[in-house]
């Protein structure tokens, strides 16, 4: 195509989403997102059967129960012991992605899942605790890549006009499997004393899909152009994931743009940390990753049970309470997908932390107020708003804005680092809640008002606008160049 010529539609927008584009979206979000979401919410609802089998070992071994405080500890590490292993694993999305590419990181990443699948499934049958633990472990390794490595596929083969869509659709698949597995948990399904290893081991199900589906999808085209640098295949699969009659080339020569030297060799770490052009959008993706994790929203996942019944919810209705959350989750992902090209990702993470930020205010308040029946239902309500606005902008966009912030030599490295800090802040509210609000109660949501409003102020000031944007131009954001290449849909 020469530049005299005038583009169509489809072609300024970057290409229509076709059948392949969403076979390769779902192969990535069913069989990497669904591992995170089903295991960050699988084993909050089968808590008490899990901790029967604990006690039922340990004395079995020893001869008595396990002390109580020591069985909480125990509890403790099996949850946590799963964003010990993300952070692990995050930091191997990026030693995967450069040596295998995305399409083989994402495929041998389920050996791990298998084993650890393998390992909580047989851990009953085989009278070990330990084995569960393990599987946490390695699950989370898995989760870790897989949070890595997922979101740059999706990022990496969308059309520029869709490529938030494409990266919402992978929050779409934590928070659907997040749901599924706070259903399947419920103590009339798979919560039960005999079925719960099946519930553990089911993750091994995404993984048959992924492994069933990806020989028919390609790596991601940018990858085989800039990193295997081959530009025949990366053509044949672009037009693969594109309509027929859409030609490529202009989409090809965008990508060339990333790097205009000779070898997309991957930016090293210390590089990373001291290049202006560089360590300025990794601010940028960390921060992210933090105001999303810092805002509370898994203080709200793991322990809502605890949170309901402080707020007066009667117990028999804590359960439901847990799983409308999980349903007021997918609905507001699919909301924000709805919204994410035409609102943009500045005004949805501003709104979203806006309103978690007074959400927070109004339930450090209603947590402090004599219960009343109305006053408990009413801080349902908050809950539930608390969430509403997490996934209007804070679920999804800060796992895929760092693919965005970053041209193909750097992303894998930044993607690494944010995702090690999203999954440290994920641990650290994971075990810091429960002994915060046994201290000061509900003051604790105080603590992460403070949080959101500072991540407010920061995005307002901070974040740039990356809808519509090449990644040549978002790129050139930050290094003071004007990018050199750019198509008539993506000038803003
Ligand atoms: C995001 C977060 C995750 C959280 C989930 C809740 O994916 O990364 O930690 O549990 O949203 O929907």
């Amino acid at each position: 195509m020469t530049s005299s010529e005038p583009l169509n539609e489809s072609q300024q927008n970057g290409g229509k989403v076709t059948g392949n584009l969403v076979l390769a979206a779902s192969m990535a979000v069913i069989g990497s997102n669904f591992q995170f979401g089903y295991n960050t919410g699988v084993i909050n609802a089968p808590q008490q059967v899990i901790e029967k089998f604990y006690n039922e070992t340990y004395e079995s071994r020893y001869g008595s129960f396990i002390p109580l405080t020591t069985l909480d500890l125990l509890w403790g590490f099996t949850v946590a012991v799963f964003a010990v292993g993300g952070m692990v694993g995050s930091l191997c999305a990026s030693w995967a992605a450069g040596k295998f590419g995305l399409k083989r990181s994402m495929l041998y990443n389920n050996i791990l899942a298998v084993c650890a699948a393998l390992l909580m499934g047989l851990s009953k049958l085989a009278g070990s605790f330990e084995m569960l633990i393990i599987g946490r472990f390695i699950i989370g390794v898995n989760s870790g890549i897989n949070m890595g490595v997922a979101p740059m596929y999706l990022t990496e083969t969308a059309p520029v006009s869709k490529r938030g869509v494409f990266g919402t659709l992978g929050q779409l698949g934590v928070v659907s499997s997040l749901l599924i597995s706070q259903v399947l948990g419920l103590q009339w399904v798979l919560g039960t004393d005999a079925l719960w290893p099946l519930l553990l081991a089911l993750t091994a199900a995404f993984s048959v899909f992924q492994v069933l589906i990806i020989p028919f999808c390609p790596d991601s085209p940018r990858y085989t152009l800039l990193v295997t640098k081959d530009e025949d295949k990366a053509r044949q699969d672009l037009q693969w994931l594109r309509e027929k009659d859409y030609d490529v080339t202009e989409e090809i020569e965008q990508m060339k743009e990333e790097h205009k030297d000779d070898d997309v060799a991957k930016t090293s770490f210390r590089e990373l940390i001291t290049n202006p052009s560089l360590y300025r959008p990794l601010i940028i993706a960390i921060v992210m990753q933090l105001s999303q994790q810092l805002s509370g929203i898994n203080a709200v996942f793991y322990y809502s049970t605890d949170i309901f019944l402080e707020a007066g919810i009667p117990p028999l209705y804590t359960g439901v309470a847990t799983v409308g959350m999980g349903v007021v989750n997918v609905i507001m992902t699919l909301v924000s997908i709805s919204l994410i090209e035409r609102a943009g990702r500045r005004v949805l993470h501003l709104v979203g932390l806006g309103g978690m930020c007074a959400s927070a205010a109004v339930l450090a308040v209603l947590l402090n107020l004599q219960r009343t029946s109305a006053v408990s239902w009413l801080t349902l309500a908050f809950i539930l708003i608390f969430v509403v606005f997490f996934q209007t902008g804070p679920g999804a966009i800060p796992w895929f804005i760092t693919a965005e912030l970053f041209d193909q030599a750097s992303r894998p490295t930044a993607v690494s680092i944010a995702g090690l800090f999203n999954w440290l802040g994920n641990f650290a509210v994971g075990l810091a809640y429960p002994p915060i609000a046994s201290a000061i109660g509900g003051y604790t949501f105080v603590i992460f008002a403070v949080f959101l409003a500072f991540f407010w102020i920061f995005t307002f000031f901070k974040v740039p606008e990356t809808k519509g944007r090449s990644i040549a131009e978002i790129t050139a954001l930050f290094s003071g160049e004007p990018a050199m290449h750019y198509t008539k849909s993506t000038m803003l």
